[in-house]
Protein backbone atom coordinates (compact mmCIF):
# COMPACT_ATOMS: atom_id res chain seq x y z
CA UNK A 1 0.00 0.00 0.00
CA UNK A 2 1.84 3.39 -0.80
CA UNK A 3 2.30 5.84 2.16
CA UNK A 4 1.07 8.73 0.54
CA UNK A 5 -2.92 8.87 0.62
CA UNK A 6 -3.84 9.98 -2.68
CA UNK A 7 -6.70 7.99 -4.17
CA UNK A 8 -6.16 6.15 -7.51
CA UNK A 9 -9.75 6.50 -8.47
CA UNK A 10 -12.87 8.67 -7.37
CA UNK A 11 -16.45 8.98 -7.99
CA UNK A 12 -18.34 12.01 -7.40
CA UNK A 13 -21.66 11.85 -7.43
CA UNK A 14 -21.88 9.35 -10.30
CA UNK A 15 -25.29 9.13 -11.82
CA UNK A 16 -26.51 6.99 -14.64
CA UNK A 17 -29.95 7.26 -16.58
CA UNK A 18 -31.41 4.80 -19.31
CA UNK A 19 -34.22 7.09 -20.92
CA UNK A 20 -36.29 7.51 -17.49
CA UNK A 21 -34.32 4.65 -14.98
CA UNK A 22 -32.33 5.91 -13.14
CA UNK A 23 -29.54 2.60 -12.54
CA UNK A 24 -27.32 4.85 -10.73
CA UNK A 25 -28.77 7.62 -8.35
CA UNK A 26 -25.18 9.37 -7.62
CA UNK A 27 -22.54 6.89 -6.34
CA UNK A 28 -19.31 8.37 -3.93
CA UNK A 29 -16.47 6.35 -3.72
CA UNK A 30 -12.86 6.82 -3.22
CA UNK A 31 -10.23 3.91 -4.15
CA UNK A 32 -6.46 3.70 -2.38
CA UNK A 33 -3.63 2.10 -4.49
CA UNK A 34 -2.92 -1.38 -3.97
CA UNK A 35 -6.78 -1.93 -2.64
CA UNK A 36 -8.44 -4.87 -3.08
CA UNK A 37 -12.58 -3.83 -2.79
CA UNK A 38 -15.94 -6.16 -3.33
CA UNK A 39 -19.02 -5.08 -5.10
CA UNK A 40 -21.78 -7.07 -4.19
CA UNK A 41 -25.97 -6.68 -4.51
CA UNK A 42 -28.46 -7.98 -5.81
CA UNK A 43 -29.33 -8.53 -9.75
CA UNK A 44 -30.05 -5.50 -11.24
CA UNK A 45 -28.36 -3.12 -9.25
CA UNK A 46 -25.89 -1.38 -10.69
CA UNK A 47 -22.70 -3.06 -10.35
CA UNK A 48 -21.70 -4.06 -13.80
CA UNK A 49 -23.08 -0.39 -15.20
CA UNK A 50 -21.02 1.19 -12.75
CA UNK A 51 -17.99 -1.30 -13.81
CA UNK A 52 -18.80 0.33 -17.34
CA UNK A 53 -18.26 3.85 -16.86
CA UNK A 54 -15.30 3.59 -15.17
CA UNK A 55 -13.92 1.85 -18.10
CA UNK A 56 -15.58 4.25 -20.38
CA UNK A 57 -17.95 1.27 -22.55
CA UNK A 58 -21.19 3.39 -21.03
CA UNK A 59 -21.18 7.20 -21.00
CA UNK A 60 -21.44 8.71 -17.01
CA UNK A 61 -25.16 10.85 -17.04
CA UNK A 62 -24.03 13.22 -14.30
CA UNK A 63 -21.34 13.53 -11.96
CA UNK A 64 -17.25 12.73 -12.38
CA UNK A 65 -14.94 9.97 -12.23
CA UNK A 66 -10.97 10.76 -11.39
CA UNK A 67 -8.02 8.78 -12.19
CA UNK A 68 -5.42 9.62 -9.69
CA UNK A 69 -6.35 13.81 -10.57
CA UNK A 70 -7.55 13.88 -13.81
CA UNK A 71 -11.10 13.15 -14.99
CA UNK A 72 -11.72 10.29 -17.43
CA UNK A 73 -15.28 10.35 -17.74
CA UNK A 74 -15.97 11.36 -21.48
CA UNK A 75 -12.38 9.96 -22.65
CA UNK A 76 -12.71 6.90 -25.04
CA UNK A 77 -12.38 3.29 -23.58
CA UNK A 78 -9.45 3.03 -25.29
CA UNK A 79 -7.57 5.90 -23.97
CA UNK A 80 -8.86 5.09 -19.90
CA UNK A 81 -7.03 1.44 -20.90
CA UNK A 82 -3.76 3.31 -21.80
CA UNK A 83 -3.80 5.44 -18.45
CA UNK A 84 -4.12 2.02 -16.85
CA UNK A 85 -7.71 0.71 -16.00
CA UNK A 86 -7.90 -2.50 -16.86
CA UNK A 87 -10.57 -4.83 -17.34
CA UNK A 88 -11.58 -8.48 -17.52
CA UNK A 89 -14.93 -9.28 -19.64
CA UNK A 90 -16.98 -12.33 -18.37
CA UNK A 91 -16.27 -13.99 -21.96
CA UNK A 92 -12.77 -15.43 -21.80
CA UNK A 93 -10.89 -14.11 -24.93
CA UNK A 94 -7.51 -15.65 -25.23
CA UNK A 95 -5.72 -16.59 -28.12
CA UNK A 96 -6.42 -20.24 -28.81
CA UNK A 97 -3.62 -21.39 -30.79
CA UNK A 98 -0.71 -19.80 -28.13
CA UNK A 99 0.60 -21.30 -24.96
CA UNK A 100 -0.32 -19.53 -21.34
CA UNK A 101 3.04 -18.63 -21.81
CA UNK A 102 2.80 -17.13 -24.81
CA UNK A 103 -0.73 -15.66 -24.41
CA UNK A 104 1.12 -13.52 -21.48
CA UNK A 105 3.97 -12.82 -23.40
CA UNK A 106 1.90 -11.28 -25.98
CA UNK A 107 0.18 -9.20 -23.54
CA UNK A 108 3.03 -7.90 -21.19
CA UNK A 109 4.83 -6.73 -24.66
CA UNK A 110 8.19 -5.77 -24.28
CA UNK A 111 8.52 -5.81 -20.61
CA UNK A 112 7.37 -9.32 -20.06
CA UNK A 113 11.15 -10.72 -19.25
CA UNK A 114 11.61 -14.28 -18.73
CA UNK A 115 11.89 -13.81 -14.41
CA UNK A 116 8.41 -11.07 -14.98
CA UNK A 117 6.79 -13.81 -17.03
CA UNK A 118 7.36 -16.83 -14.65
CA UNK A 119 6.47 -14.85 -11.40
CA UNK A 120 3.07 -13.65 -13.39
CA UNK A 121 2.52 -17.56 -14.71
CA UNK A 122 2.97 -18.43 -10.60
CA UNK A 123 0.10 -15.07 -9.49
CA UNK A 124 -2.61 -16.62 -11.40
CA UNK A 125 -1.66 -20.06 -10.87
CA UNK A 126 -0.84 -21.58 -13.91
CA UNK A 127 2.04 -23.28 -13.36
CA UNK A 128 1.19 -26.98 -14.31
CA UNK A 129 -0.52 -25.25 -17.45
CA UNK A 130 2.50 -23.01 -18.41
CA UNK A 131 2.55 -24.89 -22.07
CA UNK A 132 -1.35 -25.52 -22.83
CA UNK A 133 -2.88 -24.12 -25.73
CA UNK A 134 -5.31 -21.43 -25.11
CA UNK A 135 -7.87 -23.82 -26.80
CA UNK A 136 -7.15 -26.42 -24.29
CA UNK A 137 -7.26 -24.73 -21.13
CA UNK A 138 -10.86 -25.58 -19.21
CA UNK A 139 -12.60 -22.93 -18.96
CA UNK A 140 -11.72 -21.76 -14.85
CA UNK A 141 -8.05 -21.97 -16.51
CA UNK A 142 -8.94 -19.94 -19.28
CA UNK A 143 -10.37 -17.21 -16.80
CA UNK A 144 -7.47 -17.18 -14.69
CA UNK A 145 -5.22 -16.75 -17.73
CA UNK A 146 -7.54 -13.50 -18.63
CA UNK A 147 -7.10 -12.38 -15.50
CA UNK A 148 -3.14 -12.31 -15.69
CA UNK A 149 -3.12 -10.68 -19.27
CA UNK A 150 -4.90 -8.08 -17.76
CA UNK A 151 -2.43 -8.02 -15.22
CA UNK A 152 0.19 -8.50 -17.65
CA UNK A 153 -0.18 -4.92 -19.02
CA UNK A 154 0.34 -3.55 -15.17
CA UNK A 155 -2.16 -1.48 -14.74
CA UNK A 156 -2.99 0.60 -11.48
CA UNK A 157 -6.68 -0.05 -11.54
CA UNK A 158 -8.34 -4.11 -12.20
CA UNK A 159 -12.06 -4.52 -13.08
CA UNK A 160 -13.31 -7.42 -12.79
CA UNK A 161 -17.11 -8.46 -13.28
CA UNK A 162 -18.00 -11.58 -11.72
CA UNK A 163 -14.55 -13.87 -12.45
CA UNK A 164 -15.69 -17.01 -11.01
CA UNK A 165 -18.60 -17.23 -13.08
CA UNK A 166 -18.67 -21.22 -13.96
CA UNK A 167 -16.03 -21.83 -11.94
CA UNK A 168 -15.72 -24.87 -9.27
CA UNK A 169 -15.71 -24.31 -5.38
CA UNK A 170 -12.19 -24.98 -5.33
CA UNK A 171 -11.31 -22.72 -8.66
CA UNK A 172 -13.82 -20.00 -6.80
CA UNK A 173 -11.94 -20.51 -3.69
CA UNK A 174 -7.78 -20.43 -5.29
CA UNK A 175 -9.38 -16.92 -7.29
CA UNK A 176 -10.23 -15.33 -4.20
CA UNK A 177 -6.89 -16.52 -2.71
CA UNK A 178 -4.50 -14.99 -5.30
CA UNK A 179 -6.83 -11.84 -5.86
CA UNK A 180 -6.11 -11.11 -2.18
CA UNK A 181 -2.36 -11.80 -2.75
CA UNK A 182 -2.57 -8.79 -5.43
CA UNK A 183 -3.38 -6.12 -2.49
CA UNK A 184 -0.71 -3.68 -2.32
CA UNK A 185 0.28 -3.82 -6.12
CA UNK A 186 -2.65 -3.19 -7.86
CA UNK A 187 -6.43 -1.84 -7.28
CA UNK A 188 -8.68 -4.41 -7.75
CA UNK A 189 -12.66 -3.95 -7.63
CA UNK A 190 -14.30 -7.28 -7.98
CA UNK A 191 -18.19 -7.62 -8.48
CA UNK A 192 -19.38 -11.10 -7.29
CA UNK A 193 -22.48 -12.97 -6.54
CA UNK A 194 -20.68 -16.20 -4.40
CA UNK A 195 -20.52 -15.47 -0.66
CA UNK A 196 -18.05 -18.02 0.00
CA UNK A 197 -15.77 -15.99 -2.56
CA UNK A 198 -16.67 -12.66 -0.54
CA UNK A 199 -15.62 -14.10 2.42
CA UNK A 200 -12.68 -15.87 1.13
CA UNK A 201 -11.75 -12.62 -0.49
CA UNK A 202 -12.01 -10.74 2.95
CA UNK A 203 -11.82 -6.71 1.39
CA UNK A 204 -13.34 -3.95 1.64
CA UNK A 205 -16.92 -4.72 0.77
CA UNK A 206 -19.55 -2.39 -0.88
CA UNK A 207 -22.98 -2.78 -1.43
CA UNK A 208 -25.23 -1.80 -3.89
CA UNK A 209 -28.71 -1.32 -4.22
CA UNK A 210 -31.05 0.42 -6.39
CA UNK A 211 -28.00 2.14 -7.52
CA UNK A 212 -26.76 3.49 -4.45
CA UNK A 213 -24.45 2.33 -2.00
CA UNK A 214 -26.23 0.98 1.41
CA UNK A 215 -23.31 -0.15 2.96
CA UNK A 216 -19.26 -0.38 2.96
CA UNK A 217 -17.01 -2.39 5.24
CA UNK A 218 -15.67 -5.31 6.15
CA UNK A 219 -17.17 -8.50 5.36
CA UNK A 220 -18.01 -8.99 8.97
CA UNK A 221 -19.56 -5.26 8.95
CA UNK A 222 -21.83 -6.18 5.51
CA UNK A 223 -22.93 -9.87 7.10
CA UNK A 224 -24.18 -8.62 10.49
CA UNK A 225 -25.42 -5.55 8.40
CA UNK A 226 -29.39 -5.38 9.04
CA UNK A 227 -30.38 -3.21 6.03
CA UNK A 228 -27.95 -5.49 3.81
CA UNK A 229 -29.56 -8.64 5.11
CA UNK A 230 -33.07 -7.89 4.11
CA UNK A 231 -32.21 -6.71 0.63
CA UNK A 232 -29.52 -8.98 -0.32
CA UNK A 233 -27.79 -11.58 1.89
CA UNK A 234 -31.57 -12.51 3.88
CA UNK A 235 -32.60 -14.13 0.19
CA UNK A 236 -29.95 -16.67 0.66
N1 LIG B 1 -28.04 -0.54 -21.73
C1 LIG B 1 -29.05 -0.51 -20.87
N2 LIG B 1 -30.23 0.05 -21.20
C2 LIG B 1 -31.25 0.10 -20.33
N3 LIG B 1 -31.20 -0.38 -19.08
C3 LIG B 1 -30.06 -0.95 -18.68
C4 LIG B 1 -28.92 -1.05 -19.54
N4 LIG B 1 -27.92 -1.65 -18.86
C5 LIG B 1 -28.41 -1.93 -17.65
N5 LIG B 1 -29.69 -1.51 -17.52
C6 LIG B 1 -30.52 -1.59 -16.32
O1 LIG B 1 -29.81 -0.97 -15.26
C7 LIG B 1 -29.95 -1.70 -14.06
C8 LIG B 1 -28.59 -2.09 -13.53
O2 LIG B 1 -28.05 -3.09 -14.40
P1 LIG B 1 -26.64 -3.77 -14.13
O3 LIG B 1 -26.38 -4.67 -15.27
O4 LIG B 1 -25.64 -2.73 -13.84
O5 LIG B 1 -26.94 -4.61 -12.81
P2 LIG B 1 -25.97 -5.63 -12.03
O6 LIG B 1 -25.90 -5.16 -10.64
O7 LIG B 1 -24.70 -5.79 -12.77
O8 LIG B 1 -26.84 -6.97 -12.08
P3 LIG B 1 -26.38 -8.50 -12.24
O9 LIG B 1 -26.03 -8.96 -10.85
O10 LIG B 1 -27.61 -9.17 -12.74
O11 LIG B 1 -25.23 -8.58 -13.19
C9 LIG B 1 -30.86 -2.88 -14.39
O12 LIG B 1 -32.18 -2.53 -14.04
C10 LIG B 1 -30.72 -3.03 -15.87
O13 LIG B 1 -31.88 -3.60 -16.44
MG1 LIG C 1 -23.76 -7.38 -13.74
Amino acid sequence: MSTTAIPVLKLENVKKRFGSFSAINGISETFMPGELICAIGPNGAGKSTLLNMICGTLPVSEGRILFADKVINGLAPEKIAALGIARKFQVPSVFESLSVAENLMLAGGSAMHDGKLEALIDKVHLRAERNVRGADLPHGRKQWLEIGMALAMKPKVLLLDEPTAGLSVDETRDTARFLRQLRGQVTVIVIEHDMAFVRELDARTIVLHHGAVIASGSFEDIESNETVRDVYLGRH
